[in-house]
């Protein structure tokens, strides 16, 4: 990949729509399951992110036929439960740990042989949390020292089994529910806080009887998915970066149309109102079984907060922009419980607290979190290290800084936001590749 750097500047006043691109987690899961159902599905919102189309060709690879008839639309021409082909290519996950440990536990029930290889970050991503349970499911999974490549050993025969997971993961719950579609007998698995259900709610939507509550998911095997049509919201990850430039610019006010409002994701809402953020929602209503609504940011002075630990699994994606937003609030921001940042697509707390000493931010490093000291940011250079999140919020921290930010390493950001320059320069952003 061609590396690309990006200069951030201080903005004049933010304003405008913001439209958003379509959810990741819900752009993965609604290829795996029309890939599997039977039936002609169409996908519409779907995220166009280095990502999920990863996802995409990986399916077709294994003998999905998938059409794009415009820009963020697909139909899956699905091949039933057990109509994929096996292949002797290795199936190319690029930086996506959701592809990989999903298509994990889809492809531990198939009669065939596969390989799952990633990207040098998703490479260093641990991959013992789903090849574990789902050994004890039956499956056979081969990893290097628990890392990718992910040898998946098709024909085993895979039993249901009650599983407590030891760290909150949407990821591990979804592996192992996709497992448990090829399973003799139930599926079940439990959770220390509850995830996103968005697996969960698809499953539903495609047919296939399942069981779930906050913190407990239950299916057996044995049934069959129908296509159906799927609408994918905005999402709420990609809205974040805007909701924290425009709490942090004076005299701001964007709007975030149709953005996905699944309460096991907008932890960051209720973290920045608790800042004294001033964000209203309007418009909510419901879009293909998910809550949206509008976004509508403006200005406000923020302070530190000792950030409530039950909100860190609904906000693990936003914690590179809370971060940004604490540096310039007044005040301490405390936060803690969030060791899992530590093998995101980068070491999340020692990257940002790199980057944020870089430009004169005053933060210290925890093990599972970091303390925040508030206060004017200076600019210079900082390394994303290839986390496409960690760029964008170094972006946003460049709107306020006295000299420019320039972000190391931003190419990835196509990962999940493909086209946040233009978007956000068209709100006010003075952002460019440097
Ligand atoms: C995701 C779950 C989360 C999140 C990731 C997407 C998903 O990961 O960080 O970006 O789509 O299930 P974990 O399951 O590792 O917490």
């Amino acid at each position: 990949m061609t590396r690309l750097d990006w200069l951030s500047q201080p903005a004049r006043a933010l304003h405008g729509n913001v439209r958003v691109p379509g959810d990741k987690s819900v752009s993965h899961r609604s290829m795996m399951l029309s890939a599997l159902a039977e039936g002609r599905s169409h996908i519409r919102g779907f995220l166009e992110g280095e990502d999920t189309r990863a996802t995409a060709a990986v399916l077709q690879k294994l003998g999905v036929r998938i059409e794009t008839p415009s820009e963020g639309e697909r139909i899956v021409d699905g091949v039933g439960l057990h109509g994929l082909r096996g292949t002797a290519q290795a199936l190319d996950c690029g930086n996506a740990g959701t592809g990989m440990r999903l298509l994990a536990g889809l492809l531990a029930g198939q009669a065939f042989d596969s390989t799952l290889v990633g990207d040098e970050s998703l490479s260093k991503r641990p991959m013992r949390r789903v090849t574990e349970p789902l050994a004890a499911m039956g499956a056979r999974i081969d990893t290097q020292d628990g890392l990718p490549p992910l040898r998946v050993h098709g024909g085993q025969p895979l039993k249901g089994i009650r599983y407590t997971l030891p760290v909150a993961s949407a990821q591990v719950k979804s592996a192992l529910l996709l497992a448990g579609l090829y399973a003799q007998g139930e599926t079940e698995v439990i959770e220390p806080h509850p995830t996103r259900d968005y697996t969960e709610r698809m499953l539903a939507a495609f047919g296939w009887p399942i069981e779930f509550e906050p913190g407990r998911a239950r299916l057996s095997g044995g049934h069959r998915l129908r296509a159906t049509d799927v609408e994918v919201p905005a999402d709420f990850s990609s809205a974040a970066f805007f909701l924290v430039a425009g709490s942090i610019v004076p005299g701001a006010e964007l709007r975030l149309p149709a953005v996905g409002l699944n309460p096991r994701r907008t932890g960051l809402l209720q973290a920045l109102r608790l800042m004294g953020a001033d964000i209203a929602v309007e418009n909510q209503r419901e879009s293909g079984g998910e809550p949206v609504g509008d976004l509508i940011v403006r200005h406000a002075p923020l302070h530190g907060v000792e950030l409530p630990e039950a909100l860190v699994p609904d906000m693990i994606d936003e914690f590179p922009a809370l971060f940004i937003a604490a540096a310039v609030a007044q005040g301490r921001t405390v936060v803690r419980g969030a060791a899992e940042l530590r093998v995101k697509e980068s070491d999340r707390i020692a990257t940002m607290a790199a980057g944020m000493k870089a430009i004169g931010a005053r933060i210290e490093e925890t093990p599972d979190g970091a303390i925040i000291e508030g206060g004017a940011l200076r600019g210079g250079e900082v390394d994303s290290h290839g986390d496409h999140r960690i760029a964008m919020s170094f972006a946003v921290a460049g709107l306020v800084a006295q000299e420019p930010i320039r972000i190391a390493d931003c190419a990835n950001v196509a990962t999940s936001f493909p086209g946040f320059m233009e978007l956000a320069n068209g709100c006010g952003f003075d952002l460019h590749a440097a």
